[in-house]
């Protein structure tokens, strides 16, 4: 566990641009309509990305001359650390760093740097296709990063490469992992959205080669973020199906959370090998416990994966708000919330959404 302390720098000081200005109101958590607080924030730190997985950003829409945001429009690294501080004052403990492909954003462990000194974060994790972490993993951990969740939807070559739209290969997403375990970024999780007639005969593959290996797996239900990708309802391979599967071939039982609100469902294997995660967000939604608002690149706040619109705070901030006048929004928009989309999907299923890529999933 991070020791909750700003850093210094060679005169003992605390830098200005880690000093907490704001007081922590951990005790009276800023909670929404449905009673659920701001607990994590997912800041996504860059919309492009080196893969074009289908059912993200798939080629013919996300071409070589799709106008990305500029560098301009993105948050610089002193706008996201303004802000993250600002949201660790409202009670955010745990900040995810996401894309597009996080790895992509020049001089990443600079910023890391920066968020690992706000007082109230314990929990620094970034979410990356794995591609180029082997030759960062180390700068990332020196730079205050706690842990690494890594996107792996199979181990087979071609079924990997259909997957990610023919991009990268899973031997290097591999050599990242192992870079990963080396500089000690763990626990580190594998996530793999499983998709119905495209991959599941090769989930059990990874529970294979990760089992014992102290790698934390983790299959996603597919889902319809977004709108391009045209997600049906049948290319979803229930979680309990999955289990079933695995508990055929390996046995394993469901072990509790390990705290409130985890997204993914945890199962141990009985042999003592390690454990497995679900995340069934379509057959069991989990709306109930969602404390997750979502930064994108150019400074929307999004308080659901599947909202179709963001609320600016870029704008505001380059326009002078203060520290105050900014935290009055953030906490109109966190009290005013209401969403639970995934609970709602087939009554609200459908319509416009931002798309994954662009929130960082
Ligand atoms: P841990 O902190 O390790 O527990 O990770 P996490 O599960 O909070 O985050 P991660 O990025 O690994 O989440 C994995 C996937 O679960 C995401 O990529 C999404 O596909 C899905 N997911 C995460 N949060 C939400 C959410 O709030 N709503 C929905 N519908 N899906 C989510
Ligand atoms: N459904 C489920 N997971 C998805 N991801 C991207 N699109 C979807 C989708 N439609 C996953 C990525 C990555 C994480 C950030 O989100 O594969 O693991
Ligand atoms: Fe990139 Fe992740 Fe989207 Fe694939 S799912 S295109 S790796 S952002
Ligand atoms: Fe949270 Fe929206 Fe996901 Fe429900 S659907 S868990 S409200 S992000």
């Amino acid at each position: 566990m991070r020791p909750n302390l700003p850093k210094t720098n060679a005169l003992g000081q605390t830098p200005l641009s880690t000093r907490t200005i704001i007081p922590l109101h951990a005790e009276t958590p800023l909670e929404d309509r449905r009673r659920r607080p701001l607990r994590d924030l997912r800041i996504s730190v860059m919309d492009r990305c080196n893969f074009r997985c289908p059912y993200c950003m798939p080629e013919d829409k996300y071409h070589k001359d799709f106008q990305f945001l500029s560098s301009q429009q993105r948050l610089s690294f002193a706008e996201i650390t303004r802000l993250a501080r600002l949201f660790a004052g409202l009670g955010v403990h745990k900040l995810r760093i996401t894309g597009g492909e996080p790895l992509l954003r020049p001089e990443l462990p600079d910023l890391l740097g920066d968020l690992d000194g706000i007082e109230g974060i314990d929990d620094l994790a970034l979410t990356t296709n794995g591609i180029l972490l082997a030759q960062h993993a180390a700068a990332l951990k020196a730079a205050g990063l706690d842990r690494v969740t890594i996107s792996l939807d199979s181990l087979d070559d071609e079924v990997f490469r259909a997957m990610s739209g023919g991009r990268g290969s899973k031997d290097k997403v591999l050599e990242g992992i192992a870079e990963a375990r080396q500089a000690g970024l763990g626990p580190i999780k594998v996530n793999a959205v499983i998709k119905r007639g495209v991959n599941d005969h090769t989930a059990l593959d990874l529970v294979e080669h990760f089992r014992g290996s102290g790698v934390i797996v983790r299959f996603i239900e597919y889902m319809d973020v977004g709108t391009i990708n045209h997600w049906q309802a049948a290319d979803t391979v229930p979680a309990a199906e999955l289990v079933e599967r695995i508990n055929t071939r390996w046995p394993i039982t469901p072990v509790d959370p390990g705290y409130h609100g985890e997204v993914a469902r945890r199962y141990a294997f009985a042999d003592g090998a390690g454990e497995l995660g679900f995340i069934a967000s379509v057959t069991a939604p989990f709306c109930g416990a969602c404390t997750r608002a979502r930064l994108s690149s150019d400074g929307q706040l999004f308080t659901c994966l599947f909202a179709s619109e963001g609320h600016d705070l870029k704008g505001p901030m380059r326009e002078g708000a203060t520290d105050d006048e900014l935290l009055a929004i953030i906490e109109r928009i966190w009290t005013g919330r209401e969403d639970r989309y995934s609970e709602r999907r087939a009554a609200d299923g459908g319509g416009d959404k931002v798309e994954m890529y662009y929130i960082g999933g």
